[in-house]
Formats: C-alpha cells, structure tokens, sequence
C-alpha cells in the first residue's frame, strides 16, 4: 500500500516490519537497525547479498552518537554543515548495531536524511532506520513512490510517499575514521564542497571489481533490462545498432537522428536537472523494451562525476 500516513509507517516499524521511505536521494527499504530479523528482511527482500552492508538513517547527530564510539572532529565538521542532506559518513559502530548491518565490519555508514516526512518518521521513532536504495539488488534506484511499488509492492507492507526525489542521487560516502580521509562512493554532495568544508583534498576510494572498498559498489550496478551503451559519439554508435531497436538518453541541445525513442535529461543542459531525471528517464526507457539504450556521457563539473558513475556501471555486464 502506499500513502502518506506516518504513524501506519511508525507502527509497522516498531512491529520490527519494512517500510519503504522517501529521501531527497532516492526512496530507502528501511527497518528497524538494531532488530536482526527487521533487517534480514530488507536483505531478503532486496534478494540483496550479505556482504553488501546498510546504511542507518537518523533524525540528528545527537541520535547518530547513540550508535557509534565517537565522531573524528572531522566527520564532525561535515554533519555539521551537511546535515540533514546527502552525506553518509562511515564511523566506528558501537554494539547496539548488529553486526548484519555493517556485514561484520566495524565501521557502520550513518547519515541524517534532508526529507521532511521521513525526519518526522524518524521522530516517532525510538531507534534508527537501516534502509540501502528500495531497489531489487543490482536494478536501477527508486526516485518515486510508484518505482518501489511496481518493484517491491508484493513485498513491502507500506510505502510512505513522500514524492519526488529532489537529487535524484545517492548519498556521498564519506571515512573520516584515518587521517586521510576517503570518498567511497560519489553522490548528491559534490566532493569539490567537502574538500572546501575540510580545507584539504580528499582520497577517492571508489569500488571497481579490483577493489571493492564499499562492498555493495560492485561496477554492475544500476543495470536496466535493456543492453546499456555509454558514450562521447551518440551519432557513431546509433549508427551502429540501426538494425536494433534503439533508445537515446541525450542531455542539453542534443539533435540525434534514427533512434525511436529520445529522452532527455536536461534540455537546457543543467547538470542538477540530469541528476534529478536520471533514475526515472532509465526506467521510462528500460520500461519500453529496447534493445539498447544509448546514453550521452555528462560534462565532469558538479554532479556530473556522479552521473557518468551510475552511467558507466549500468553500462557494465
Ligand atoms: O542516498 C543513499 O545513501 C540511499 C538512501 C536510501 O539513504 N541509500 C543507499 O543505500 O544508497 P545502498 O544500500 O543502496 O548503498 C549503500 C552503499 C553500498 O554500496 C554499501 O556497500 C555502502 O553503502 N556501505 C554501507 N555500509 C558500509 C560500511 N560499513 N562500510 C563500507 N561501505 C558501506
Ligand atoms: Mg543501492
């Protein structure tokens, strides 16, 4: 069922059920973190593997200290400026986080999340949320109600519709726990913004198969149905496949000729835009059966980084 109520979701949740939930990223699987058999289910039901660790939703930093041994002052620093919003930062869990959230690690990922219904949820609430993207494991991430319903509907009792997801993009991962501190996952905060907020660079440490640093980072990853081309030469590889059933994923003032289906990202070439359609657009054209969906690279600037790294790994088989 999907609606809006918040205490039908409250309920649910402290009877240790899952609820799906709206974020300004993407729409979260959520249950109860420190109930084991709340957050088998989301690995259940995900059809999701166990090595691929949960991140933990919590209303404010006061909630997120309950959890964790202490804050590096860096880490500190960016809740402070960055939260509620699209930051998780890794911290040394403490034993109220079962060991099944953090697939046995002793850093659990933690971020506030900048969505009002969702915070008022989360004030309902005596413990925190553990929710990974309400998405079959290794499909495209839900940025609507509808995503998860037509996805998950059958098994999820509840899905708190909170609209649109206004980024459109994961969360940033970030490790503050060394000296050095790591990206491990591009996202909806731009690594140029932590890097301003620390006064010093930042290590990307972002998974490839060589080197799984968050284990769910796996390059397959955001796959739709169809096969997934990403490009600077959209002209080359459309005529390329002209025998296939093509579909094009264009951004800004994009002309392309013989493809049945277009759509694209930002016409006007805003790069948040993009971000905010691209999980949508992706299943708009999966959901139309093509062969192939040909997709343009983005600029590198802002969330563009990010972008392409979604593109790419739907792009890997
Ligand atoms: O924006 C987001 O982060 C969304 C919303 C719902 O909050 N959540 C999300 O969760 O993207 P998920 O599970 O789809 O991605 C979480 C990523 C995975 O790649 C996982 O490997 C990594 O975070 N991760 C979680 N806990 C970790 C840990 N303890 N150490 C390293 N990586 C971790
Ligand atoms: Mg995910």
């Amino acid at each position: 069922m999907i609606g809006d109520d918040l205490v039908i979701a409250s309920e649910l949740l402290k009877e240790g059920k899952n609820v799906a939930i709206p974020t300004e990223t993407v729409y979260g699987l959520a249950g109860n973190a420190t109930n084991e058999e709340a957050v088998l289910n989301i690995f259940k039901i995900k059809d999701r593997p166990f090595f691929d660790p949960l991140i933990i939703h919590v209303r404010d930093i006061h909630q997120a200290r309950q959890y964790v041994e202490y804050f590096p002052e860096k880490a500190e620093r960016l809740a402070e400026l960055f939260w509620p919003g699209p930051l998780t930062l890794l911290l040394r869990k403490n034993n109220l986080i079962p060991d099944l959230v953090t697939s046995g690690s002793p850093l659990v990922a933690v971020r506030v999340p900048a969505h009002e219904l969702t915070l008022r949820l989360l004030n309902l609430l005596d413990f925190p949320l553990a929710a990974p993207s309400a998405n079959p494991f290794s499909y495209i991430s839900p940025t609507q109600a509808q995503h998860v319903e037509i996805q998950l509907g059958n098994k999820v009792p509840y899905i708190l519709d909170g609209g649109s997801s206004t980024i459109g993009l994961e969360s940033t991962i970030v490790d503050c726990t060394e000296d050095k501190v790591k990206v491990l996952r591009l996202g909806g905060l731009k690594v140029e913004v932590i890097e301003e907020a620390l006064g010093e660079k930042v290590f990307l440490a972002l998974s490839s198969g060589s080197n799984p640093s968050a284990p769910g980072q796996l390059d397959k990853h955001y796959s739709p149905e169809a096969g997934f081309i990403l490009t600077d030469d959209p002209e080359m590889e459309i005529a390329l496949h002209k025998n296939k059933k093509t579909a094009y994923l264009g951004f800004g003032t994009d002309e392309v000729r013989n493809v049945e289906i277009v759509l694209n990202l930002s016409p006007s070439g805003d790069i948040d835009e993009a971000a905010r359609n691209l999980f949508h657009y992706m299943r708009l054209l999966d959901g139309m059966n093509p062969d192939v969906i040909i997709a343009r690279r983005l600029p590198e600037s802002g969330l563009g980084k990010a972008v392409n790294d979604r593109l790419y790994r739907a792009s890997q088989k």
